[in-house]
């Protein structure tokens, strides 16, 4: 199951472009979405899925100097890149993992951030789960997009790969996913682009 995700992220790792990394309208954007979640400076962030590390730029800007990420991926040619983009700031460390069985200790990040990545997270319990034992107790999870739910899952569906099980799920099926595992919802928006908020509640 990982390994179909391993193999796609691998192959197209090198044409994975992201539209907002070069546009200067689409980066504010972006910033604007990223003002929502919350993030301070010296913040200890997990980042699931975080591909050629193009999202990374805009945590570090929050988090200063003083604030550390673990950048996980399961595609060691997306981590490659990543190591290029990034690879020169002293607090990042890299994980080749299925961000099911992350290499971190529990209850040592801040935030959990899954940025245009958590509908290739799949059973979503067994993330959800992992993503919860690695929060501390108060931490968040961030799960967003730069585009709604329906084009999330639009794309998928038109996807040159068999992507039919990476999904985002509904906002129902989502909050009960959450709950399930011992999250609060904070803040949910779906208009546009794709902000979720879940506190890791005792
Ligand atoms: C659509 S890309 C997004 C990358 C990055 N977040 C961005 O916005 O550019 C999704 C990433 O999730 C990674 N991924 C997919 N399944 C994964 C898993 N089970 N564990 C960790 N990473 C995974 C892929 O290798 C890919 O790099």
């Amino acid at each position: 199951m990982e390994n179909e995700n391993k193999k796609i992220f691998n192959s197209i790792a090198v044409s994975y472009n992201n539209p907002w990394v070069n546009n200067k309208t689409e980066r504010k954007r972006i910033e604007k979405i990223v003002s929502y979640f919350g993030l301070k400076k010296g913040m200890t962030i997990m980042e699931p899925g975080c591909g050629k590390g193009d999202f990374t730029p805009f945590i570090l800007k929050k988090i200063g100097k003083e604030g550390f990420i673990y950048l996980v991926d399961i595609s060691d040619e997306m981590l490659k890149y990543a190591r290029k983009k990034v690879g020169k700031y002293k607090n990042i460390k890299f994980i080749n993992s299925c961000a099911s069985e992350i290499p971190i200790k529990e209850k040592s990040v801040d935030a959990v951030i899954a940025f245009n990545s958590f509908p290739h997270f799949y059973p979503k319990q067994r993330f959800v789960k992992e993503f919860y034992r690695v929060l501390k107790e108060q931490g968040f999870l961030i799960i967003a997009h730069d585009i709604p739910e329906r084009k999330v899952n639009n794309i998928h569906k038109k996807a040159n790969f068999n992507m039919k099980k990476n999904s985002l799920p509904s906002r129902k099926e989502m909050f009960k996913i959450l709950k399930k595992n011992g999250f609060v919802v904070e803040k949910y928006i779906n208009k546009g682009y794709y902000f979720l908020k879940a506190v890791k509640s005792n």
